[in-house]
């Protein structure tokens, strides 16, 4: 391996370190349907509780992305201010941490979810 190679591999190993080695390329179907239909689809879906009170269906990529009755819950980019992201994280107020009235998901399935919207929420 040429010298200059060798460098590289190092540095983008230093950068995946720093970023605390977050997954890349989530795809929604393999990575995110599953947590979603593990922990929130039992409230958010058609006649459930959740539906009921918020309008978000997590069923599907189309209705994740159509969001609630106030309006959308992801921001395609920007995991920050996107509300999904928000009360699953408990960075919203704590009584409307997601899953409600549940523990906390994982830190893995946080970042799964951190991740695919910052890569753009795509049907993937
Ligand atoms: C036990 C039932 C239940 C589960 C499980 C659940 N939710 Fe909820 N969710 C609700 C209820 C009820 C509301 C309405 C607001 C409230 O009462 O706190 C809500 C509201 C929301 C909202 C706010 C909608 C808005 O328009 O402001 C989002 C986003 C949300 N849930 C996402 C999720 C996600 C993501 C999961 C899975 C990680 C999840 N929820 C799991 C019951 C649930």
């Amino acid at each position: 391996m040429p010298r200059s190679q060798v460098v590289g591999c190092a540095i983008i190993a230093g950068v995946a370190l720093l970023a605390g080695c977050s997954p890349r390329n989530v795809g929604f179907s393999a990575d995110v349907q599953p947590i979603l239909s593990r922990n929130c689809s039992e409230c958010h879906a058609p006649g459930k509780p959740g539906f009921e009170a918020s309008g978000f269906d997590t069923t599907s990529h189309q209705t994740v992305m159509k969001g609630g009755k106030f309006g959308l819950l992801v921001k395609p980019g920007d995991a920050f201010t996107s509300a999904l992201n928000m009360l699953v994280e408990g960075r919203a107020n704590p009584s409307i941490r997601m899953p409600h009235g549940r523990e906390k998901l994982p830190d893995k399935d946080l970042e799964i979810l951190k991740v695919w919207v910052n890569e753009g929420a795509k049907n993937n």
